[in-house]
């Protein structure tokens, strides 16, 4: 049975079963966390993260094999853009990170209320225990209290990602043929999804259309 996890405010890495009241082995829940600043410790078992993804199949900007070399300088990058047009989520189960998420916001004068979701990854190990759903739900929640009232992300056409984001209710706003490469190269078609968000219209600088 798998565990579900709470919201991802309260994502205490704490026993679910006390072995003082239970002999049902501890189970623990991921740490879910936004990062402040670069935490340079996590280099490491954020590329062990994006190897496993890729490695798997997983269409997020990389060809197999993946270096470890190669996915550090892409985390250290992401490390040093952390700040007001990119936020960084982890999943950490002890010195593990088993997931995942970033928000790039746009920072044109005309689309300050919108964002984009990128690089939802699970450590293929923590997959379908729910922690995508609240990877997803901490992006919108976030998106929701800095007022940024559309999410726009893509992903690989017939991924279990685009199913997902369907089942979260995001928009399939449609699909771009031979969009960009699967991890062995061959091309592939992305879907490009939207969500649009309720937030407090005195705070939104820009209405709809
Ligand atoms: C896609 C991915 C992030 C999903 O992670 P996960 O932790 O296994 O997903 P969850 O367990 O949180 O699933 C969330 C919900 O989506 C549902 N879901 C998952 N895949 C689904 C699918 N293909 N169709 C419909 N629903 C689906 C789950 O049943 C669950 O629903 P519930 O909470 O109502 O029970 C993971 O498979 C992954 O890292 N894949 C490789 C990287 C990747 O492709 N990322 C997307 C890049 S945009």
């Amino acid at each position: 049975m798998p565990v579900r996890p709470g919201p991802a405010w309260c994502g205490a890495d704490r026993p679910l079963h006390s072995p003082a009241t239970s002999r049902t082995p501890t189970v623990s829940i991921p740490i879910l966390r936004r990062l402040h600043e670069a935490e340079p410790g996590l280099i490491e078992p954020l590329s062990a993260l994006l190897i496993d993804a890729v490695h798997g199949g997983a269409s997020v900007g990389f060809l197999a094999p993946l270096t470890a070399d190669k996915a550090q300088q892409y985390w250290a990058g992401v490390m040093a853009a952390i700040g007001p047009a990119l936020v960084l989520w982890v999943a950490e189960h002890g010195e593990q990170v088993v997931g995942t998420a970033q928000l790039s916001l746009c920072t044109k004068d005309n689309g300050r209320h919108r964002a984009e979701l990128q690089k939802l990854l699970v450590l293929s190990t923590h997959r379908g225990h729910g922690l995508a759903r609240r990877l997803v739900a901490a992006v919108e929640d976030f998106a929701v209290q800095h007022a940024l009232s559309l999410l726009v992300l893509d992903t690989l056409a017939g991924s279990r990602a685009e199913g997902l984001y369907m089942h979260l209710g995001w928009h399939r706003v449609g699909e771009i043929p031979d969009y960009a490469g699967d991890p062995e190269g061959r091309l592939c078609a992305t879907v490009v999804f939207c969500k649009r968000l309720s937030v407090r219209l005195s705070s939104v600088a820009l209405q709809g259309c």
